[in-house]
């Protein structure tokens, strides 16, 4: 080893990231508040880090720890016995698989397009990107779920080209879920696939219902669901790495799977977008999930909806502060009134010691303020709503940020398509994104940025942040170079 210790170094860089235990982060992560929960996934991550996913037959291990996660989320989800199952690399992944097994269970069909709400995730349009799949987003109305009908209609107005309709348990903006039942029975009875993303609400929502909440019906017990995306390195409290991809017959996988002899070396052979991959997350979420068990998720469900029913019972008593739409899993959008802004709220909060998460404003949404509520944050839920009402207080006192007009309408004249990379870098400094010299040091407060960010429009946003995660993304040289 050439340096005596790098550990003592990445220990020191890994100071300045979020926290990831304390419960005082409330997106990104997912806090079980166990740290023995912790320390059994951790160890198996790193026993596994070596082995690869690639083979099956080469590491047997992996692939009975894969088929005994999918039968636990199985027996969860009200699977069938026909159903099968996929550990992928997260969230994004899971969608995108269930995005390309849809399209390429049609080869025929030449110009693909699925339905969606609006409110779907982000992951749904990286998947139209990639695969070629027309996204037709349907509007949402007051309460935030799809809309059943408007969905029948976009359906109907090519049904034969629509390879998908989607539905969220929960939305990640907003937490609401959609009505499976009825987007499930509109695509069963046109012969389509209907894929549930429960991503984020999928470990939790089964709990939820259980424990008497009122959960419409969105899992396998529901007609005309034909796969569910579940994380574990969400509500699962697993390492970061897992998720799971669920068909409702290994017939509706099968598209999933890749199979290439076309080279001179080993017939690759996936079922995941990867192919060498590490053993490690896959075991991580197995020995949490092994060592928590039913009973231990069914506990840490409780703690996370006592804290999420507090949390809502103690926002709704902050002038300035309230909820978009009433939270029906772990999630909340909070809004504020014209007294402050949100983003001056969610910076108040940062030096307070808690992250909450600026979401942009959306069509005639205003900006919100995201929760993702843990268990481990239940211990701390009167200091979380004491930050809360003394960050409304200075969010008000501040004022809210405004843009300059001239700076709106110089950004809303601008077209992002045809703007150059020196243009950008003005653009960069000039919303505070990267400073004047070489500089990348983000600002201390972010209501600024965010502000002049929300004013743009979703394309202007989209080219700004690309334009800057390029700048952020460049190698570091040694000067003295490699040792
Ligand atoms: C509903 C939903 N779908 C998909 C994803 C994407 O998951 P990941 O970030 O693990 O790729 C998320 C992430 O928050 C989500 O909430």
């Amino acid at each position: 080893m050439t340096q005596p210790d790098p550990l003592e170094r990445l220990r020191a860089l890994q100071a300045h990231d979020l926290p990831v235990h304390g419960g005082r982060t409330l997106a990104y992560v997912y806090d079980s508040g166990l740290p023995e929960v912790d320390r059994v996934g951790r160890e198996a991550v790193a026993a596994y880090a070596g082995s690869n996913g690639l083979d099956p037959t080469a590491f047997p291990s992996l692939l009975q720890m894969e088929n005994e996660l999918v039968g636990f989320a199985l027996d969860l989800l009200d699977g069938p016995g026909t159903a099968v199952g996929t550990v992928t690399s997260g969230g994004t992944e899971s969608v995108l698989l269930a995005v390309q097994a849809a399209r390429d269970a049609h080869p025929d069909v030449v110009e693909p397009r699925m339905v969606l709400p609006a409110t779907a995730h982000a992951a749904f349009h990286k998947a139209a990107h990639y695969f070629g799949v027309e996204p037709v987003l349907v509007p949402v109305g007051d309460s935030y779920a799809a809309d059943v009908a408007a969905t029948a209609r976009a359906v109907d107005e090519a049904r034969d080209r629509t390879v998908l309709v989607v539905a969220s348990a929960p939305s990640y903006a907003h937490g609401v879920v959609d009505p499976v039942t009825e987007l499930a029975a509109l695509a069963a009875a046109r012969g389509i696939r209907c894929h549930v993303d429960a991503c984020i609400g999928g470990w939790v929502l089964p709990y939820a219902a259980r424990l008497g909440r009122a959960v419409p019906p969105w899992t396998f017990a529901v007609e005309g669901v034909t796969s569910i995306s579940v994380d574990l390195h969400k509500y699962g409290y697993a390492p970061k790495g897992t998720s799971l991809l669920l068909h409702r017959t290994p017939e509706l996988r099968r598209p999933q799977l890749f199979a290439s002899a076309a080279w001179p070396g080993y017939t690759m052979l996936n079922s995941t977008m990867q192919s060498t991959k590490s053993g490690g997350p896959l075991a991580g979420a197995w020995a949490v999930v092994e060592s928590l068990g039913d009973t231990g998720y069914e506990l840490l469900s409780r703690e996370v909806f006592r804290a999420v029913d507090a949390i809502v019972a103690g926002t709704t008593d902050i002038d300035g502060l309230d909820l978009l739409v009433s939270p029906q899993s772990t999630l909340i959008a909070l809004v504020t009134d014209a007294s402050c802004d949100a983003f001056t709220v969610c910076d108040e909060m940062a030096t307070r010691g808690w992250y909450v998460q600026p979401q942009m404003s959306y069509g005639a949404t205003p900006p919100t303020i995201h929760l993702s509520v843990s268990a481990a944050t239940g211990a701390h839920v009167d200091e979380l709503l004491t930050a809360l009402r003394d960050s409304v207080r200075a969010a008000q006192q501040a004022g809210p940020v405004s843009v300059d007009d001239d700076v709106v309408a110089f950004i809303e004249a601008l077209d992002p398509a045809a703007l150059s990379d020196a243009d950008f870098d003005g653009l960069l400094a000039a919303s505070g994104l990267v400073g004047g010299g070489d500089s990348l040091e983000l600002p201390e407060r972010m209501a600024e940025v965010n502000a002049l960010l929300d004013v743009a429009t979703p394309a202007m946003r989209e080219a700004l942040l690309t334009a800057f995660l390029d700048r952020l993304s460049r190698p570091v040289r040694r000067a003295d170079g490699i040792r």
